[in-house]
């Protein structure tokens, strides 16, 4: 079967390749086949494969931290899956025809879920799920601040926000997202400068903004830090703009400003296998009800990863990039 990998550390356009690879077999007792039907490129993949991510993979190696797909075959025991049951992976080497695994690495999705949809819940939508409801107590009506606002957690997080009536505000690079994003439910959207924190009080008439959600670093989360009210929370969970976190220590001595971070591996690791099937539920009945969605720009079958990876890494793009190993 064919496989994306990684051959050394360096950029993905160059060092991740498509491969054949030995066929996974049947699977034994307590395991699963899986047809991997779409996988999201994301820039956690991207960080990792050029050495720039928490952890660092040891080439050559498989790669793709989300996948989505079918039950191939069931092994002996397994009774919580059965085969054509659309499955979400928990395995972080997904960028291949099939994978073979124990089913507790698979999360059963409902069966009229969108699997090109589905490949993007692992990530980015359980991270503005768990960004929004873990650490400031937001009411309906409450106001959160943040940045990179149309990329993938943005607008998972833009539609969350509106459906528990939470409302947003939306900081971006460019004047022609601001339509778009209004459209899924953005209550206020604003091209990022210098003036980023009046501009914002002026658009909500002042409100408290007791959460700010940074993808960005850099002086980018300063200007959002600005904008948070006092004894607010500004949480950091990516690193667009490959600078250090720029923060002016006024916010902290005297607005009583809370810095942390979030990384979604890390806080899965201390949630049961009930919980993270049970979140994972309820966000992909998020999907079928249309309430989550993100668009897809570009699909590309494995022979062509390398084109995929610099598509991935390309800005303003309007959508995630996917593989679709058998297509
Ligand atoms: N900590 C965690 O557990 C966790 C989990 C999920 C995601 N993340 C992080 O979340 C971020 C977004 O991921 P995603 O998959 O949603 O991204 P994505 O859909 O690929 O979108 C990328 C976003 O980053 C913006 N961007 C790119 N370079 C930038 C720069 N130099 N300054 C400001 N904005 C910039 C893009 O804006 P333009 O459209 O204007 O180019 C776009 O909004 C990434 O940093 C990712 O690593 C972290």
């Amino acid at each position: 079967m064919k496989a994306a990998q990684l051959s050394a550390i360096g950029p993905a356009e160059k060092t991740v390749q498509c491969v054949d690879v030995p066929d996974p077999g049947a699977p034994g007792p307590g395991e699963v086949l899986v047809d991997v039907v779409a996988c999201s490129i994301n820039p956690a993949d991207i960080l990792s494969i050029e050495g720039q991510y928490a952890t660092k993979p040891t080439p050559p190696c498989p790669l793709g931290i989300e996948g989505a797909g079918t039950v191939a075959a069931v092994g002996e025991g397994v009774t919580q899956l059965k085969v054509g049951d659309k499955v979400m992976s928990l395995v972080r080497t997904n960028w291949v025809q099939r994978i073979r695994d124990k089913a507790q690495a698979f999360v059963r999705l409902p069966a009229d879920v969108d699997l090109a949809q589905a490949a993007m819940l692992k990530v980015n939508v359980a991270t503005a799920h768990l960004m929004l409801t873990r650490y400031v107590d937001l009411k309906r009506g409450d106001w959160v601040i943040q940045n990179a606002a149309n990329s993938g957690v943005g607008v998972d997080l833009i539609r969350l926000a509106r459906a528990s009536g939470v409302r947003s505000v939306n900081v971006v690079r460019r004047a022609a997202l601001i339509d778009e994003l209004k459209q899924i439910g953005a209550d206020v959207v604003v091209v990022d400068g210098p003036d980023l924190a009046q501009r914002v009080a002026e658009a909500t008439g002042g409100a408290t903004i007791g959460l700010g959600i940074d993808a960005v670093a850099g002086a980018a989360v300063g200007r959002l830090a600005q904008c948070v009210s006092e004894g607010g929370t500004v949480i950091n969970y990516g690193l667009m703009s490959g600078e250090p976190i720029q923060i002016d220590a006024f916010h902290f001595v005297f607005r009583d400003i809370r810095l942390v971070g979030f990384w979604l591996a890390k806080l899965m690791r201390t949630m049961t296998f009930d919980e993270i099937q049970s979140m994972y539920g309820a966000l992909a009945a998020r999907l079928v009800d249309g309430t989550i969605h993100v668009a897809v720009e570009a699909s590309y079958p494995l022979e062509r990863v390398a084109e995929a990876m610099a598509h991935a890494k390309r800005e303003s793009r309007g959508g995630k990039v996917q593989l679709r190993p058998n297509s």
